[in-house]
């Protein structure tokens, strides 16, 4: 069963703030409905995480064409703290350390940020500790500066921490799965299913078709040069496992470049 839209994304075209000649993302559209989990695949450079930041609302990039709507309503211009508000979530693939603001600090401020209101001292506490029985984490790390030596393992787990405390209605995951070892990519995928919503939509980027062997996607989509050019179910991850991109850059005669290479 299909539920309501969360994201719309339609004929979108994004360049670069600064550089208004580089055309990164040349014409997307997606659908992520509520109770769905959405793959986006594709090239290192073809323009996933441009995607991801610019539906979150990042400065960095312009939407020269098209639109993003969220439950229902034309987010294109909104600001990044608006989306956050309204209940959008998007994990970095490269997240930033936070020395001297400890994870309680940061979640904090996120979860008033995202109420619009002071939340009292107690009530948070109590969320915050149901949030870490509930993904097994041990009470110390919420003590931590955030990501400040961090291990790639750690660093997923702050941001599964976060995303169960804000509890959004769209989440972007963008990930580094890079130099994780298989028990951070289970740490992802147990969050996620733990938090995952039937109201809610999830986009996860990913290189690797091992992920997603925990987290069912319901559907797959290739990104190259800024265009999806496949989108299909598991079984398109799972091909994509075996042949890399070759034979997909193949059909469309795109040859390989430095930036186009599967990893
Ligand atoms: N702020 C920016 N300034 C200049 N170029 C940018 C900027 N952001 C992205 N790009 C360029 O846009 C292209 C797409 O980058 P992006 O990070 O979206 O790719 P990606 O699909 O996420 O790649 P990866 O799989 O390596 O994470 C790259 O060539 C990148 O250098
Ligand atoms: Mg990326």
């Amino acid at each position: 069963m299909t539920g309501s839209p969360i994201l719309e994304v339609r004929g979108l075209k994004v360049s670069v703030a600064a550089q208004p000649e580089t055309h990164i993302v040349r014409g997307v559209d997606l659908q992520v409905n509520a109770g769905e989990v959405h793959a986006l695949m594709g090239p290192n450079g073809s323009g996933k995480s441009t995607l991801a930041s610019t539906i979150a609302g990042s400065p960095a990039y312009k939407v020269d064409e098209g639109t993003i709507l969220y439950k229902g309503e034309d987010i294109t211009k909104w600001r990044p703290d608006e989306r956050a508000r309204a209940g959008m979530f998007l994990s970095f693939q490269y997240p930033t350390p936070i020395p001297g603001v400890t994870m309680v600090n940061l979640l904090r401020s996120a979860l008033q940020a995202r109420r619009g209101a002071e939340v009292p001292a107690r009530e948070f506490i109590a969320e915050m500790r149901s949030t870490l029985a509930q993904l097994k984490m041990d009470e110390s790390f919420a003590r931590r500066y955030v990501n400040d030596g961090f291990s790639g393992g750690e660093k997923k787990r702050a941001e599964i921490l976060q995303m169960g405390m804000l509890k959004p209605d769209l989440a972007i995951l963008d990930e580094t799965d890079s130099g994780l070892d298989v028990d951070a990519l289970r740490t992802v995928a147990e969050g996620v299913n733990e938090l995952k919503r039937p109201d809610m939509g999830i986009l996860i980027i990913t290189h690797y078709e091992r992920i997603l062997d925990y987290i069912k996607p319901d559907f797959v989509h290739v990104l190259v040069s800024g265009r999806i050019v496949r989108s299909g179910d598991f079984e398109l991850a799972k091909q994509i496992e075996r042949t890399g991109y070759d034979p997909i850059l193949q059909e469309l005669g795109i040859t390989r470049t430095e930036e186009a290479v599967a990893p």
